[in-house]
């Protein structure tokens, strides 16, 4: 049985100061044994997230980590200065793509520096608006897979054992024009396909799909009702306690159908 996992990302929101108690009252509005929180504050904000988020069960996550373990890369943060301030991290987000030109080259690198730390990946995939458009959007999200996994497939280590993806069409982000259920659904069963075919050895049955582009209370339903989407990444929407109070008591919702269905 797949987990239900809400990611809340905050983006380049929120000084240390707020993010602190912001965090602290998304963990007392969301309460809920059954459904997995995490909250990704940027950078300077882990530290007092981490510490507000102590003992309530919510995660913290990074929004991203360099691909190098250390060296002179000014500005940057390596997976092994998250350790202790995150569990969890983003990596290949669209916005990252496009704002510093990351590569499923690049993406893969930093996969791997997570894996190693210990740090659980969420691997964000997702195509743009022409290539959805263009009948391509399947083609797009194989392409990213295949390129942010194969060559840790190759590796001895192997990709991260608890790998998240979260599919998220970049035309969806930030628009508030979500993607159908249908849509997001057929999405992540085309990726559990690949998964299977680049070598996963569940053909990706167990691995966790997230969807993320415009999710809100109101809407967070449609996705919650497909059994192959197990959650969602969050964006504007997760700096708002009520909203997030209606998204993770929605997905309690399905978490719960989940258990009573195994039994
Ligand atoms: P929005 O929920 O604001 O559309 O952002 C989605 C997202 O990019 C989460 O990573």
């Amino acid at each position: 049985m797949r987990p239900v996992i809400i990611a809340a990302n905050w983006k380049m929101h929120t000084v240390p100061s707020e993010a602190g108690p912001l965090a602290a009252t998304i963990a007392a509005r969301t309460a809920d044994p059954d459904v997995s929180r995490v909250i990704c504050p940027p950078f300077v904000a882990l530290a007092d997230v981490r510490d507000a988020l102590a003992g309530t069960g919510v995660a913290v996550g990074a929004q991203n980590v360099h691909h190098e373990l250390a060296g002179a890369h000014t500005g940057e943060v390596s997976a092994p200065m998250l350790v202790g301030l995150a569990t969890w991290v983003i990596v290949g987000h669209s916005e990252r793509r496009r704002d510093n030109g990351e590569t499923d080259e690049l993406i893969a690198r930093k996969l791997d520096r997570a894996r190693d730390a210990g740090l659980r990946p969420i691997l964000c995939v997702g195509e743009q608006l022409a290539e959805r458009e263009a009948g391509r959007a399947e083609a797009v999200v194989d392409g990213q897979l295949r390129g942010a996994l194969a060559a840790a497939l190759r590796s001895d280590a192997g990709p991260a054992p608890d790998l998240v993806i979260a599919y998220e069409p970049v035309w969806a982000i930030g628009t508030g024009r979500n993607a159908f259920g249908s849509d997001a659904a057929a999405m992540a069963d085309a990726i559990r396909d690949t998964l299977g075919r680049i070598g996963f050895v569940d053909g990706g049955a167990g691995m966790p799909i997230l969807y993320g582009g415009s999710v809100t209370a109101a809407n967070i339903g449609e996705f919650l009702a497909e059994p192959a989407i197990d959650g969602a990444l969050v964006g504007g929407a997760s700096l708002k306690p009520d909203e997030m109070a209606g998204i993770v008591g929605r997905a309690g919702v399905t978490a719960r159908a989940r258990l009573a269905a195994v039994g």
